[in-house]
Formats: C-alpha cells, sequence, structure tokens
C-alpha cells in the first residue's frame, strides 16, 4: 500500500470530555503508556489535552479503528461529558509521529493562542469548545508551539 493509498481513508475525531476523578502525573502517565501501546497497534495517532480536569483528545486512524476506540474511550468511567466536536475525513495526519501526543497545558498559555485569549479569560472549560476554536486550538497544537511530553 502506498501512502497515498493509506491516507484516502483517514478521519478525525476531536471530543472534549470531563474528568470525574482527580488525575495525578502517575495516573496521566499510566493512561499514556497503556494508549500508545494500543494505539500504535491500531496505527492511531493524535494528541491529549488536559488542564484543571478538562480533556480534549484528538484521535487520527481509519473510520473503523477511530469508532471502536471513541466507543472504549467514551465508556470510561474516569471521564464524563464526552462530547464530540468535530469527525471529518483528513488528507494526511497532523500527529503522525504520535501515539498519543501529550500537554498539561496552562490556562495562561490557552490564553496565549490567538483567538482563544476570550474564551479561557472567562474560565470556560472544554467541554464548551466550539468546532471553530477547537480548530484553532489543534492549528497551535500542529504548528508545534504547546507540544510537550511528560516523559
Ligand atoms: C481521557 C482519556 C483518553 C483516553 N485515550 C485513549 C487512547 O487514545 N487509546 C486507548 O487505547 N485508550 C485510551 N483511553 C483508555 C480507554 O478509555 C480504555 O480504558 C482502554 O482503551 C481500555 O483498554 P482495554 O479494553 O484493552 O483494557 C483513554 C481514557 C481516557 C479517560
Amino acid at each position: 500500500m502506498t501512502e497515498n493509498d493509506d491516507n484516502i481513508h483517514l478521519i478525525h475525531c476531536i471530543y472534549s470530555s470531563a474528568a470525574t476523578i482527580k488525575f495525578s502525573d502517575d495516573d496521566i502517565i499510566a493512561l499514556l503508556e497503556k494508549s500508545r501501546t494500543s494505539n500504535s497497534q491500531l496505527d492511531v495517532t493524535g494528541m491529549l489535552l488536559f488542564e484543571d480536569g478538562s480533556f480534549l483528545q484528538i484521535l487520527e486512524g481509519t473510520p473503523e479503528a477511530i469508532a471502536d476506540l471513541y466507543k472504549k474511550i467514551s465508556a470510561d468511567k474516569r471521564h464524563n461529558n464526552v462530547t464530540k466536536i468535530i469527525q471529518e475525513p483528513i488528507e494526511e495526519r497532523s500527529f503522525s509521529e504520535w501515539t498519543m501526543g501529550y500537554s498539561g497545558i496552562t490556562r495562561k498559555e490557552l490564553k496565549e493562542i490567538d483567538g482563544l485569549n476570550d474564551f479561557f479569560s472567562s474560565k470556560k472549560c472544554y467541554t464548551e469548545l466550539d468546532e471553530n476554536r477547537t480548530k484553532k486550538l489543534l492549528k497551535a497544537f500542529k504548528d508545534g508551539k504547546w507540544r510537550a511530553s511528560l516523559q
């Protein structure tokens, strides 16, 4: 299969959710380790953001892989309010080198992203993000400014 063939059936799914437990750094590391192993088997890539009890996750892969994984993640009791913001075909992956990138971005840093200042100044959480703002956030991460890893 050529690289182009591989790209024909790719989608991304972006959802937000609210943690139901207090996630320590160790909890996040354990979650990421498990996710990275399983995502690499499914050829799923993406990014997880976590701040102040809110998650935003970007999952990239085939529609089948993403559907199965999203179902599993939605049923996870460690978070609720799982809300799909965007699901659409993509031409290529934005996070091809990440089986699951991670950023514990702070509210202060979020405010530095153009077009998001007003939103995060008002102390809203990820679960209230709309498609437009999510795309701005995604672009900022794609551009690499806030990518970080706990490892
Ligand atoms: C915010 C959040 C993000 C998650 N992301 C992933 C992920 O990217 N990949 C994954 O396999 N599991 C992820 N999980 C874990 C799944 O919900 C679930 O626990 C796991 O897939 C179960 O795997 P198992 O059925 O093999 O035990 C995530 C969980 C949470 C709370």
